[in-house]
């Protein structure tokens, strides 16, 4: 699953990480994208805080080709946590314009993800809502530790409606693209799981049927967007356990979405019901493979003619530059959290790997007082290790 090292000298170019490359439309700087990264930095209303904004336009000031925004909800059943980001309603687009435009000064390019979380939320958001919703009933979901309903066909059509309203506020707002998250466990992978999707409708059974939301989406989401407006997806190709999605299954669905015109496919792995099923989960900690989802990308590589991202375990310049002779671009969370400006300092000739330790006390963060690193001065999680 890792590719081998790379004997390729690293000059201030970065080898082949800093060619531009087109999402679409757009086209990127370079083959460096932050990965999507929930900050825990947005009002109780899902609008980004001032402290949301300047890290976002931090992070472009660090040279980053293109930035993922934490996810987003499509609407309030889909919010999986608190002080997340929102796109449910049309009140939220000035406060993101402001984002946007902010990113834009800095010289960023700035993606929204869009996302229902089904059941996969927080126990803590449990209480607050009606459901939580799935692809079908459930006694007890292995994440959010509540019972789960099944969504009705008409329920289905409003996530449908939802993810295309999103959509549209996120152009709005001065996004240069969308993301569809369908992976890690949340709705849209739920219903792909022949596990967790026991449907008898047109939505369950064969892997088509269970395709079937994802696709909807795609076609809502490009409907509202426009044809020129990129619109690309973060799926899981293995879904880190035996019960649920597999490589072969995953390629199937990469391949009918270039079909239908999807711009690129971001390649993630694992969920959190896995790893809570003696499975494996999407975030790793330490020691960690480079590249560890990569054979899941070159997987996918085979099946699309779309640009492929590969996500998870990419530290090493080098690595990453011989990775990059065989898919499009790679893209990180933690090692930009820990240094905002890692594309600038391996641009400027320093190739040293990144300088994050994949702790995972980021994740906490998040939760108690919104992202950062414990390794990261400046950072507000800083104080935790007195830096
Ligand atoms: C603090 C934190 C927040 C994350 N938030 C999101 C998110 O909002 N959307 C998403 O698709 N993935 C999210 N992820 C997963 C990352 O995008 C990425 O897939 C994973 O961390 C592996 O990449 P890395 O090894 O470069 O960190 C998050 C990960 C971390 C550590």
């Amino acid at each position: 699953m890792t590719p081998p090292a790379s004997s390729h000298p690293q000059g201030r170019d970065g080898g082949g990480i800093f060619r531009p490359w087109r999402l679409g439309s757009l086209e990127v700087p370079n083959r460096l994208v932050r990965s999507a990264t929930e900050e825990g930095l947005s009002t109780a209303d899902g609008a980004p805080t001032q402290r949301l904004v300047d890290l976002t336009a931090d992070l472009a000031r660090g040279g980053v080709g293109l930035i993922v925004a934490g996810s987003a909800f499509i609407s309030r059943e889909g919010r999986g946590a608190t002080n997340v980001t929102g796109l449910d309603h049309d009140a939220l687009i000035e406060p993101l314009s402001r984002m946007c435009a902010a990113v834009h000064g800095a010289g960023g390019l700035l993606a929204a993800q869009l996302l229902h979380s089904g059941s996969t939320l927080r126990p803590v958001m449990v209480t607050e809502k009606e459901g939580p919703y799935g692809p079908s009933a459930e006694t007890l979901d292995p994440v959010c530790e509540a019972s789960v309903r099944a969504l009705t066909k008409t329920q289905i059509a409003g996530v449908v409606g939802d993810y295309a309203r999103a959509a549209s506020r996120a152009r709005r707002a001065g996004f240069d693209a969308v993301q569809i998250h369908a992976a890690h466990g949340y709705l849209i992978d739920q219903f792909l799981s022949p596990a967790r999707n026991r449907r008898e409708d047109a939505y369950g059974g064969s892997l088509k049927r269970r395709a079937r939301l994802l696709y909807e989406v795609y076609e809502a989401v490009r409907g509202a967007a426009g044809p020129g407006f990129p619109v690309f997806i973060k799926m899981s190709a293995h879904a880190g356990w035996p019960g649920g999605m597999q490589p072969h299954e995953a390629a199937e669905v990469a391949a009918e979405l270039d079909r239908l015109g999807i711009d690129a496919v971001e390649v993630s792995a694992g969920t959190p019901e896995a790893a809570r099923r003696g499975g494996w989960d999407h975030i790793m900690p330490a020691p960690i493979p480079e590249g560890r989802f990569f054979a899941y990308a070159l997987t996918i590589k085979d099946h699309v003619g779309c640009p492929v991202i590969s996500v998870e375990g990419w530290r090493d310049p080098r690595r990453i530059a011989e990775a990059l002779e065989r898919i499009d671009a790679v893209s990180l969370c933690r090692p930009f959290i820990r240094e905002p400006h890692l594309a600038a300092r391996w641009r400027d000739g320093d190739p040293a790997p990144a300088k994050c330790i994949s702790c995972n006390k980021c994740l906490g963060l998040i939760v108690d007082r919104g992202l950062g690193c414990i390794f990261h001065k400046g950072a507000r999680g800083s104080a935790i290790a007195g830096a």
